[in-house]
């Protein structure tokens, strides 16, 4: 194979970049990018890896879960917040299933560049460059909006900054609330019919925590270090090359603006450039595969991606949608098996069940990403495998973009507080609720 740089990757087919007005500019402002600090440190991502790896093991659980695209608007206290209150909480009630500790890792400081199918949008016989995350450019339809302009990849580098720099303080203090089911918001339950079963296990968090602070002396948010890690797709390949670099105890080339970045569904051609890219950095990292994903294209890609079998490295984020995962899930599998590798299996239930409502909202329904996530748990198991991780797109906000749910969210409730740009979200009820049912689904399977 050729040798490896950050810069390799321009010598392949990129897939899914803006096209710049000036590459002068872009270049200013990349090299601009590569001067300023790096937004996490190679030691942090080191111990992440250890962590995925021993989830790949089955001593761990993975939550990963955000916004589809972050918007720079987001970056404020109340929707931050809001973000890591859901994952945290979702996370105790996943110990609670699992009976492992939870890894959590946001779509978070940096989720800012989206792929989309097409390069130009029409609307009333003008055609515009498409939307690609603020990033890149702006949603709103006029020519100034859509232009990419360079200048935005250190605006949203400093919203990560800004972002990260408020989750660390969070980490650090203010959080041991929320460890409290007596703090959660717990109205919804009383809508469905599993409420007692929901109610029991929320005694049950609130119990262990009020077992350790009261017998044990500890409180909870010293329990455990509340690691908390970051994510976002590597799309924008100018914007991940500008912050990788040497570091870390063997001076490898990390991407230092995120922890974990991944490769999405679209842009994950072995002889692609972000495949080139990722190649080379010592993150762990994640791969999205979909319904068109080979077994044959997959062990090309374990070849590339992932060919020393470095615990840790690889997280297949598998997203089927819940008709097609009892089909296409299987093959794979086995790919992963004959390849003698080791991978951390995550299901990602939310992209292959979006779908247009009769009105042409985009929208995903509870019952479908609950779907496809059991049949994961279920099908893992039945190949001698394990389902070690989840992945979702949701917000601490109360929206109504998914139907379903305790409370019924159907299509005619999806005006009220549709805010997303992108993919519908579950919202603070429904995630904490999937939470619950994925934490049911492991106990059973656990036997009870
Ligand atoms: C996403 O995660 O927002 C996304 C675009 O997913 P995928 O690459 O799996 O389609
Ligand atoms: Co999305």
């Amino acid at each position: 194979m050729n040798e490896w740089s950050p810069e390799s990757w321009r010598a392949r087919p990129a897939l899914q970049q803006p096209a710049y007005p000036s590459a002068d500019e872009l270049k200013r402002v990349s090299a601009e990018l590569s001067k300023l600090p790096p937004l996490v440190s190679a030691w942090e991502v080191e111990s992440l890896k250890s962590q995925l790896a021993e989830a790949a093991r089955g001593e761990r659980f993975l939550l990963q879960g955000g916004n589809c695209a972050e918007r720079f608007s987001d970056c404020d206290a109340a929707s931050i917040t809001g973000k890591l209150k859901i994952l945290l909480q979702m996370s105790l009630v996943l110990v609670q299933g699992s009976k492992r500790p939870v890894i959590r890792v946001g779509r978070l400081a940096g989720q800012y560049a989206k792929p989309r199918s097409e390069d130009l949008e029409t609307r009333g016989g003008v055609s515009l460059p498409s939307y690609r995350g603020d990033i890149v450019n702006r949603p709103g339809f006029t020519e100034a909006d859509r232009r990419p302009d360079p200048e935005l990849l250190l605006r949203a580098y400093e919203r990560s900054a800004l972002t990260l720099n408020f989750i660390r303080g969070m980490m650090k203090g203010g959080f041991a609330d929320l460890h409290h089911p007596e703090y959660w918001d717990l109205s919804w339950m009383g809508h469905s019919p599993l409420a007692a079963e929901y109610g029991r296990i929320a005694a049950r968090i609130a119990e262990s925590l009020s077992f350790v602070e009261n017998v044990l002396g500890v409180y909870a948010s010293e329990i455990e270090r509340v690691d908390f890690f970051t994510s976002h797709e590597g799309l924008h390949l100018t914007y991940e090359a500008a912050q990788t670099k040497r570091s870390g105890p063997a001076g490898r080339w990390y991407n230092l603006s995120t922890h974990l970045p991944w490769i999405g569904a679209r842009t994950c051609q072995a002889g692609g450039a972000h495949v080139e890219y990722f190649r080379g950095i010592a993150n762990p990292i994640g791969l999205k595969v979909g319904p068109a994903a080979t077994p044959e294209m997959l062990r090309g890609l374990l070849d590339v991606l992932h060919p020393y079998d470095e615990p840790g490295r690889l997280t297949l984020i598998h997203r089927f949608g819940a008709e097609r995962i009892a089909d296409c899930l299987p093959p794979l599998i086995d790919a992963v098996r004959s390849s003698r590798k080791t991978v951390l299996w995550c299901c990602d239930p939310m992209h292959g069940n979006t779908r247009l409502t009769r009105g042409g909202v985009k929208t995903r329904r509870f019952a479908d990403i609950l779907s496809e996530l059991e049949q994961a748990f279920d099908l893992h198991l039945a190949a001698g495998s394990r389902l070690g991780g989840v992945h979702f797109e949701l917000t601490g906000e109360n929206v109504t973009e998914c139907i379903g749910g305790a409370r019924g969210l159907s299509e005619e409730d999806l005006g009220r507080a549709y805010k997303s740009e992108v993919d519908p979200r579950l919202n603070y009820e429904q995630a904490l609720e999937m939470a619950m049912l994925i934490a049911r689904k492991m106990t059973a399977m656990n036997g009870g």
